[in-house]
C-alpha cells in the first residue's frame, strides 16, 4: 500500500516542520564527522535552575503524582501562574477559570486553531512567523492569511493592509512580541491597534508571549492584557521554556478570556491528558519570586552574547537588525544571496547551522536568524570560522 498517498489532504499541504528539517541536516553533518555549531533553534544551552530540578526530583518520588493530571492543570500551578503574571504585568486573572496549563506553549498555540476554526475560516498570521501559526491553521482546515512583517514597519503588521473581506472572515489572529524570528518588540500603541482591530472584526486575538522575559536593557516587554479591554477578545500563551531554560520539560500556560480558555480546554481534554504533575510542581517552583535572580543571570548572559556577536558580524560586514529582546539576531543576507544560499554556504563552509529567514514565511526571505543559545566559546569559534572563509 502506498501509505504516503493516504496522508490527509491537510497534512499533505504542510512543508516539513522547519526545525525538524534543520535537525535532519545537522545530524547528517555530525554523522559525517563535521564539528557543527548549531545556532538555529532557540533552545537554551544554559541549565534549568537547580531548585526547579530539585522540586521535580522530590515530586517525581511521590506516587500521588504518578496518576493522570487534571486536564486544565493543577489549581496550584494555575494559581502560581496567575500570581507570577500579576507580579510581572499587574493584571489579575482568576486561576480557576482564566488560566490553563499547557504541554509547552507550542501545544496550546496549535490546539487553539481546533477550538475556533471551521473549514474555510481565516486565521491572520504574521509572515515571517513561528511556523506553528500557519501549520496548525492548515491542519484545522482553516486558511492562513499571511500579514507581512516588514522592516520599515519595525516588523509589525500593517492592519490597514488587510482586506476587509478577509478581516470579516477571520476567526483568530496572532501577534508575537518580542517577536520570533525578527527579535522586534512592540509598543503599547502598536498592541493597542491590534486589540482595536480584533475587536472591530470580532477576531480572537492570540498573543504569543514566549519571549517576555528575554529582553536586553531595562525596558520590559508588555502583555496584550496591559491594553484595557483586551480580556474581552484575547488569550496569551506563556512558556517556561525560554525563561527558565526548560524547553525539554514541556510546560507553559495560557491566560485570558474565560470562554477562549474554556474552548482551548475542551480541545485539550479530548486530545491530551495534561502535564505530568511532578513537572507542574517544578513549574510552581519556577514561578516563585526568588527564581528571578536566575532569570536575571540568563538575561545578562544573552545580552553579552548578542552584543558581542552583533559587533563581530557588523565588523565582518553583515547588516544586523538591532533589537532589545529575544535571543535571536536577525541578519540581512549579504548582497546576491538568498536566505537558503547563505544558510547552505554557512553550513557547508563553516559547519554553522543558522535558520534561513524564508523558513518562517516568504517575507522572511532576505534574512537569516542566529540564535545565541551556544556557549561564548562556540560563538567565538563561529565568528572565527566565518572570518576565515571570507564569505564577505
Ligand atoms: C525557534 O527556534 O523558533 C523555536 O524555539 C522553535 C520552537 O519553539 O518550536
Amino acid at each position: 500500500m502506498d501509505i504516503k498517498s493516504k496522508l490527509s489532504n491537510n497534512l499533505s499541504k504542510l512543508p516539513k516542520y522547519l526545525f525538524a528539517e534543520i535537525e535532519e541536516i545537522r545530524n547528517k553533518l555530525i554523522a559525517q564527522g563535521v564539528d557543527v555549531i548549531d545556532l538555529s533553534i532557540g533552545d537554551p544551552d544554559l541549565p534549568t535552575p537547580s531548585p526547579i530540578i530539585e522540586a521535580l526530583y522530590e515530586a517525581a518520588k511521590d506516587p500521588a503524582n504518578h496518576k493522570y493530571p487534571s486536564y486544565y492543570g493543577m489549581i496550584q500551578f494555575r494559581k502560581a501562574a496567575a500570581e507570577w503574571y500579576f507580579r510581572r504585568f499587574s493584571v489579575e486573572f482568576d486561576p480557576s477559570k482564566e488560566v490553563i496549563a499547557l504541554i509547552g506553549s507550542k501545544e496550546g498555540i496549535a490546539h487553539i486553531h481546533w477550538a475556533f476554526l471551521n473549514p474555510g475560516d481565516y486565521a491572520i498570521v504574521p509572515d515571517p512567523g513561528y511556523p506553528v501559526y500557519n501549520g496548525a491553521t492548515i491542519l484545522a482546515g482553516g486558511i492562513p492569511y499571511k500579514v507581512p512583517l516588514k522592516e520599515e514597519n519595525n516588523f509589525f503588521p500593517d492592519f490597514d493592509s488587510i482586506p476587509e473581506e478577509i478581516a470579516k472572515k477571520a476567526k483568530i489572529m496572532f501577534v508575537n512580541y518580542p517577536n520570533n524570528p525578527t527579535s522586534a518588540t512592540a509598543t503599547y500603541e502598536q498592541l493597542e491597534k491590534a486589540v482595536w482591530f480584533a475587536k472591530k472584526y470580532e477576531i480572537i486575538l492570540c498573543s504569543d508571549l514566549a519571549y517576555s522575559e528575554i529582553y536586553q536593557g531595562n525596558e520590559k516587554p508588555i502583555s496584550i492584557f496591559n491594553i484595557p479591554s483586551a480580556k474581552e477578545i484575547a488569550i496569551e500563551f506563556h512558556s517556561l521554556s525560554k525563561t527558565f531554560n526548560m524547553t525539554g520539560w514541556r510546560i507553559g500556560f495560557a491566560i485570558g478570556n474565560e470562554d477562549i480558555v474554556k474552548g482551548l480546554g475542551s480541545i485539550k481534554s479530548n486530545v491530551d491528558s495534561g502535564v505530568f504533575n511532578a513537572i507542574q510542581i517544578a513549574g510552581i517552583r519556577a514561578l516563585q519570586p526568588d527564581m528571578e535572580k536566575y532569570v536575571e543571570e540568563t538575561r545578562k548572559t544573552i545580552e553579552n552574547r548578542k552584543k558581542n556577536l552583533t559587533k563581530a558580524l557588523e565588523e565582518i560586514g553583515f547588516k544586523v537588525y538591532s533589537s532589545n529582546a529575544t535571543f535571536y539576531i536577525w541578519v540581512k543576507n549579504p548582497e546576491g544571496f538568498s536566505s537558503k544560499e547563505i544558510s547552505t554556504l554557512l553550513l557547508n563552509k563553516t559547519g554553522i547551522v543558522v535558520t534561513p529567514g524564508n523558513g518562517f514565511g516568504e517575507y522572511g526571505e532576505g534574512y537569516f536568524r542566529i540564535s545565541v543559545t551556544a556557549s561564548d566559546e562556540r560563538i567565538k569559534e563561529a565568528v572565527e570560522r566565518i572570518k576565515n572563509t571570507k564569505i564577505l
